[in-house]
């Protein structure tokens, strides 16, 4: 914990020199909150329709729900999205940045095992524009492994066949990192900076 804080020390005394202290706090906090109310959304909703309908039913759901939850949290010129090293949705394929920040978090997550969360934020040039952009781990509970564990249940590894015949996102133990959530925002020109916690 105490080299994470150091870390984020030295990310925000760093980064006013170049992008403004008070706009990359609030940033990164936007991007938390965003991050935090879209996770709380997706997990009450599966909790809700595995209680409901089962594991089956619930992936049918997750299909057509999980997409539009995640559009939904799109506000204020933030993009949000999940990604993974390994996808069950296509859609959700890393692009270079995300690849490299994944590589990241599963180096960190094997070298600290903890399943606490990780984060990564930049400033970024796309087409010639600075984008600001964060990254926060998603690491798996129990629950989780219904769909995306070692051992699945045949009539779920069926639907999940059915619906995502090119699924890698099986496998995982509770408490893995599965992947995160890659939220963007354009900025005004003549910004830049990175930082980690
Ligand atoms: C009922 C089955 C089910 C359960 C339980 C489940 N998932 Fe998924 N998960 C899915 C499906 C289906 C998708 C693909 C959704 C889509 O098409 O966008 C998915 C996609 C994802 C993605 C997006 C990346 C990708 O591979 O496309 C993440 C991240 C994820 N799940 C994490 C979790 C976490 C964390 C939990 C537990 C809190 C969980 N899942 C529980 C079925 C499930």
């Amino acid at each position: 914990m105490a080299a994470r804080t150091l870390l984020l020390l030295l990310a925000t005394l760093w980064m006013p020199v170049l992008v403004g202290q008070d706009q990359t706090t609030a940033l990164v906090n936007e991007a938390r909150q965003i991050a935090t109310s879209l996770h709380e959304r997706l997990i009450e909703h599966m909790k809700e329709v595995l209680h409901k309908e089962g594991t089956v039913q619930a992936v049918e759901i997750c299909h057509i729900d999980a997409p539009d939850i995640v559009n939904e949290a799109n506000r204020d010129g933030w993009t949000v999205r999940r990604t993974s090293l390994k996808v069950r949705n296509l859609e959700d394929a890393p692009d270079k940045w995300e690849t490299k920040v994944l590589e990241e978090f599963a180096r960190r997550d094997a070298a600290e095992d903890s399943d606490d969360e990780l984060e990564h934020w930049a400033v970024v040039e796309e087409k010639g524009r600075p984008v600001f952009r964060y990254m926060r781990s998603i690491h798996l509970s129990k629950t989780c492994t219904r769909c995306h564990g070692r051992h699945i249940d045949k009539q779920v590894a069926r639907q999940l066949d059915s619906l995502y015949p090119f699924d890698q996102a099986t496998g995982y133990e509770a408490g893995d990192l599965r992947g995160a959530y890659s939220l963007s925002r354009p900025l005004a020109p003549t910004s830049a900076g990175a930082g980690s916690k």
